[in-house]
């Protein structure tokens, strides 16, 4: 996210208007908790995780009067466009601010989960997922040495992009997503499978949105239809949304705030800044938000295809 509030101040300077930063989201929105930011402001924090405008999680934004409070602290600082970093919760709130006020809003996707319409990826997938790949692999030496079946959650909310990506790019043996719809049933017999085959060791990515639960019980479950195998868990949590930013994502949100500032100056509203297949387009909140899980298909099927 930092990469893309330092692409968005200076696209603004860069095109001659004063930028202030919004701290804590929607919370500092409602709250008028404003601060100007200059070319110098977000000097260094390319390459920094997190955000240095703070995030929360606003149930004030969530009210009526939370947004009308937000609007009128926007109208008193003379602030013209709102640029809003963020997933799911953050456009939904977008669009009924826009939607109630007029107020000029354009979105840039940035989230691990990379579940929004309208743009290949969101930004942050990448480094998450190359966090998990480097978590899996280490996890794999244990494995292999001691036989062992690991069950690995990731994050994704009710998504499976993460969980898919690193499955195969880990040689998972299993991906349980939403969206491949492996049961418990299924899987032990794809892990029976693996050990007729001779596999040594096997890696099960569990999506934290699967409907069966997480890790630890779909681990419980198969335990209690077979107990032949030397489970463990490990659930990588917030490991996964943290730490330096991937060259892919610094460059992704540097091309995202570029095209957010723009977006609004030539009067795009109440839509996301994406790139689908490398192009650039304007996509309305409303279609953004929409699931768009059809797009794993190709994945789902290669994961099952080089898991024999
Ligand atoms: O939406 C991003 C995400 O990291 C999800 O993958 C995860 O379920 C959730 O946020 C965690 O939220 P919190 O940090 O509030 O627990």
């Amino acid at each position: 996210m930092n990469a893309a509030i330092r692409a968005v101040v200076r696209t603004a300077v860069f095109n001659d208007c004063e930028v202030v930063g919004v701290f804590q989201g929607y919370q500092g929105l409602v709250r008028g908790d404003f601060k100007r930011l200059h070319v110098r402001s977000v000097a260094k924090i390319l390459g920094r995780g997190g955000t240095i405008l703070k995030s929360a999680r606003s149930e004030e934004f969530r009210t009526k009067e939370g947004r009308m409070a937000a609007h009128a602290h926007l109208l008193s600082n003379e602030v013209d466009g709102l640029v809003v970093i963020g997933g799911n919760g953050t456009f939904t709130g977008a669009k009924l601010f826009y939607e109630e006020t007029g107020f000029p809003v354009i979105g840039v996707p940035g989230t691990i989960d990379n579940d929004l319409a309208g743009t290949d990826f969101t930004i942050g997938f990448d480094t998450a997922t190359n966090t998990v790949v480097e978590a899996v692999d280490k996890i794999r030496d244990t494995a292999d040495s001691h036989n062992r079946l690991f069950f690995v959650e990731v994050m994704g909310r009710d998504s499976g992009f993460i969980a898919l990506q690193t499955g195969i790019a880990t040689g998972a043996i299993a991906v349980m997503t939403p969206e491949t719809n492996i049961d418990v049933d299924e899987l032990v017999q794809i892990l029976e499978k693996g050990q007729q085959s001779n596999k040594t060791s096997s890696i099960v990515i569990v999506a934290e949105g699967h409907p069966a639960g997480g890790a630890f019980e779909i681990a419980k479950l198969v335990h209690q239809r077979s107990n032949q195998y030397e489970v463990r868990v490990t659930v990588l949590g917030h490991l996964q949304r943290g730490g330096d930013p991937s060259c892919f994502d610094r460059v992704l949100a540097s091309r995202l705030g570029v095209a957010a500032v723009e977006g609004l100056l030539s009067g795009k509203h109440n839509a996301m800044a994406g790139f689908v297949n490398d192009s650039l387009v304007y996509y309305p909140f409303e279609e953004a938000i929409k699931n768009k899980t059809a797009s794993l298909d190709d994945e789902v099927r290669i994961a099952k295809i080089l898991s024999i």
